[in-house]
């Protein structure tokens, strides 16, 4: 399958990556193209981490590509106290070989769709800036993938940079309710289920047994994100959000989901950000097209296909 990645590396952008690179080696994976976007750090530090993990994993010929800088209507934030002033858990790793294309995400979110209709998933694993501005400038985008999986909200569950909102739709609220609306084929992975596969200290102690160079690299570039997590929750672990929203797009029976609009609040004072579903059985959901919302998934093959794939 073709992947188009969107993503802010971040420590569990990162993680992702490392995940994917064996089903890259192997073929199962078409990584086509990666995108960047602010987030967790500024996009051009998550292209650069981008292209230096995608080199230690022994992948070299994919373009990454930085994108929006900052989101649609608030000011741009970062997330310094759980990824690391770097991005990669304060282990700033040297400069990588390769450079970021000269397309910008979005254009190359556009351009690969024309060029490859309905073949791509999009995997969504940032804030939805790119993906807002990439519909803005192909209006049929939506026609032009085969599904987009986006990590992202929170429904059941308390959101992760307020009570509400979740950080990948927190931070930009108007690209998420533009994207959430759009009709394309979504499939949106949130705390709900992401918090349910929290890694704890046996399966840490399990990564660090690990002796290859991928799992020696997810071992350094977790340990500052760990120590973040057990900080704020007093547990030893971490929550790899985005390494979830890979394995669905890629094996979906690894999931149950459930079907219907989602919005996003965009003018509340205390819930800018949160996203929203009218639960009742005859909702007047409009013309606002339905998406697929992962309610469960399961844990135990996401942990062990985690740690193999690392090891
Ligand atoms: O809420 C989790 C999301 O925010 C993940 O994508 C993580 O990388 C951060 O960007
Ligand atoms: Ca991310």
């Amino acid at each position: 399958m073709k992947i188009l990645l969107d993503c802010d590396p971040g420590v569990d952008d990162a993680l992702t990556l490392l995940h994917l690179a064996p089903l890259i080696a192997s073929g199962e994976v078409d990584l086509v193209a990666v995108g960047t976007v602010h987030g967790n750090v500024a996009p051009d530090v998550g292209a650069l981490n981008a292209l230096r993990v995608l080199e230690r994993a022994g992948l070299r010929d994919i373009p990454v590509a930085v994108g929006a800088g900052r989101p649609m209507a608030q000011p741009v934030a970062f997330a310094s106290e759980w990824h690391g002033t770097d991005g990669l858990g304060e282990t700033h790793l040297p400069e990588p070989a390769g450079r970021p294309a000269e397309i910008s995400a979005p254009d190359q979110i556009v351009r690969l769709a024309r060029r490859h209709p309905g073949e791509l998933t999009l995997l969504a694993i940032g804030p939805l800036t790119n993906l807002g501005i990439a519909l803005l400038l192909e209006p049929s985008l939506p026609e032009l993938f085969r599904e987009v999986v986006i990590m992202g909200g929170a429904f059941d569950h308390p959101g992760n940079i307020t009570g509400h909102a979740e950080a990948n739709i927190w931070h930009d609220p108007e690209a998420a309710e533009l994207v959430l609306g759009a009709g394309w084929p979504i499939t949106l992975v949130p705390l709900d289920v992401t918090h349910a596969t929290a890694l704890d200290g046996e399966w840490l102690d399990r990564l660090a047994a690990g002796e290859g160079e991928i799992a020696r690299l997810a071992a350094r570039v977790l340990e500052f994100y760990v120590n973040a997590y057990h900080r704020s929750l007093g547990v030893r672990g971490a929550v790899i959000h985005d390494a979830l929203a890979a394995m669905l797009a890629i094996d979906p029976s690894l999931g149950d989901y459930t079907e219907r609009p989602v919005r996003v609040e965009l003018r509340g004072d205390r819930t800018r950000g949160a996203t929203l579903w009218d639960r009742r059985r005859y909702a007047d959901e409009g013309d606002r097209p339905p998406v697929k919302v992962a309610v469960r998934v399961d844990v135990a093959a996401f942990r062990e296909r985690l740690l193999a794939s690392l090891l």
